[in-house]
């Protein structure tokens, strides 16, 4: 259960949230938490959920270890300030800032490299799902992207499937869309890393998950957790999904 918080909070709103968040999943083992502030906040995200069993990511990774890469932060740095996780391709990335299948590889690899475990997002826009073209436009993104990894590589990944019309539009996809897709992006995992790599992988759904419609997601054998963007802003709200 990821919580990506985009561009939203600072150092001492992270530490409030953690601080009603933290009693509400105490028990809450039956999932792994993740949540991905930016990276200004990573140090107090980390800090304010030691002890706890909360990990922490980053919504993005460079793919090289150090240098002349102006304004991005790299996977050996993320690991210094403790964090586990990094979102890689969040349609945001790819949307507003050129990121391409070509770079996901590359930070993927990077995330992988310096011991992160990336969260992989593909996922289509409305005019390729109205068009039919949803599973043609997800197989290339895993083609370009994913499939690059090596069987090794591949195994340590989460994929986060986010239907971009989905996403910030209070318009989910039903279940059912949900649960076809994430078939349909197991079978193309299937196709290149085996029946082992595809049963074990998990994919994540995001796209408008709020506290009444996770415990329908999560119903779905297909769906392994969810990227939710809003509802993890607001401690409760964020708990309530966890404990689905
Ligand atoms: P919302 O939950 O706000 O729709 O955002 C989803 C998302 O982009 C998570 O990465």
């Amino acid at each position: 259960m990821a919580g990506n918080w985009k561009m939203y909070k600072t150092p001492a709103e992270t530490v409030a949230f953690f601080e009603k968040f933290r009693p509400l999943v105490e028990n809450s083992s039956h999932c792994e938490i993740v949540i991905c502030p930016s990276f200004t906040n990573l140090q107090a995200a980390v800090g304010a959920a030691k002890g706890s069993a909360i990990q922490v990511g980053a919504q993005n990774v460079a793919w090289a270890k150090e240098g002349a890469f102006t304004g991005e932060v790299s996977g050996p740095m993320l690991n210094a300030v403790g964090a586990s996780h990094a979102i890689v391709g969040h349609s945001e990335r790819r949307q507003y800032f050129n990121e391409t299948d070509e770079t996901v590889l590359k930070r993927t690899q990077g995330a992988l490299e310096f011991g992160l475990t990336p969260i992989v997002c593909i996922g289509e826009v409305l005019a390729d799902r109205e068009s039919g073209r949803t599973e043609a436009v997800l197989a290339g993104q895993f083609q370009k992207g994913i499939a690059g990894l090596t069987e090794q590589q591949f195994a340590k990944i989460v994929i986060a499937y986010e239907p971009v019309w989905a996403i910030g539009t209070g318009k989910t996809a039903t279940p059912e869309i949900a649960a076809e897709t994430h078939r349909a992006i197991r079978a193309q995992v299937r196709e290149k890393f085996g029946k082992d790599a595809a049963d074990s992988v998990r994919i994540l759904y995001g796209g408008s998950v709020k506290p009444d419609n996770a415990k329908v997601l999560m119903g779905q054998p297909e769906i392994d957790g969810v990227l939710v963007g809003g509802a993890a802003l607001d401690p409760v709200s964020f708990a309530s999904i966890v404990n689905f």
